[in-house]
């Protein structure tokens, strides 16, 4: 699909072009190396915080991180939970190298998967993603997840959102067009930056999860970060 730009705010451009999966590959082909410091400066520090809240949402001795990266969160649930067996899958070996480089734990293990083809022989008390309910198809990766859950699982969710605020709109497209400009110093983001504002922008996740969530008899708990730049869903299923 050639690159269509829906509109310039502040300076920046939101491009709407690949598919979503498409942008995934192109997004964290070259990225590797900086990525863990990009997570945290790109999100003005925030990420971690997410990320705290996932682990304080977590039950279970067998936990699945979906599209692990370079393990950031994974290595946080190692140091949470010492005597859980913990599985990070991630669809770029790239950085399932960094996270196996990066991993001291015993109890961790990694496997290169596609979220949405999920095939393991176990199954797990929690499934956990940060960032990659937007890359996948709602319907799809539920489906997976279900198969893979436990009795009494849970499935916590995380990703970006496009603020509702017109005020905060305002500071989310400030904060891009620093990035598009940071992007010319690091060409290796370059594309990311361009791209992800308008994936962002255009992604009903929240919807589509909360929706498929529900009809496999979840019962969620959905929470904004960030003044609504970022949301948690934590699915419970229902007894
Ligand atoms: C933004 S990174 C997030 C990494 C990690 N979860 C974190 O929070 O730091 C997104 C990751 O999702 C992975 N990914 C994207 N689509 C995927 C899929 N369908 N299956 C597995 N991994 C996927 C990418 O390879 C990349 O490592």
């Amino acid at each position: 699909m050639p690159p269509k730009v829906l509109c310039q705010v502040w300076n920046i451009k939101i491009i709407v072009s690949n598919s979503p999966k498409e942008l995934a590959q192109k997004f964290f082909t070259d990225t590797v190396s900086t990525y863990d410091s990009v997570a945290k400066y790109a999100t003005l520090g925030q990420d971690k915080k997410w990320k705290s809240y996932i682990i304080k949402k977590i039950r279970g001795d067998s936990i699945l991180d979906l599209a692990c990266g370079t393990g950031i969160l994974t290595r946080m649930i190692a140091q949470k939970f010492p005597k859980s067996e913990i599985l990070g899958i991630d669809i770029s070996q790239n950085y399932l190298d960094v996270a196996i480089k990066n991993s001291n734990f015993s109890n961790v293990s990694f496997l290169n998967q596609d979220a949405e083809k999920l095939s393991l022989e176990k199954k797990f008390d929690s499934i956990v993603s940060s960032y990659i309910p937007k890359y996948c198809d709602a319907k799809t990766l539920i489906q997976k997840c279900v198969i893979h859950l436990n009795k009494d699982g849970r499935i916590i969710l995380h990703d970006f959102a496009y603020p509702k605020s017109k005020l905060v709109q305002k500071f989310w497209h400030a904060l891009f067009a620093m990035l598009q400009i940071c992007g010319k110093f690091i060409p290796s983001w370059s594309f990311a930056f361009a791209n992800l504002p308008g994936l962002v922008k255009s992604s009903d996740w929240i919807e589509q999860y909360r929706a498929e969530l529900e009809s496999a008899g979840f019962e969620l708990e959905t929470k904004y970060f960030a003044f609504g730049c970022s949301c948690v869903i934590t699915a419970i299923l229902k007894q």
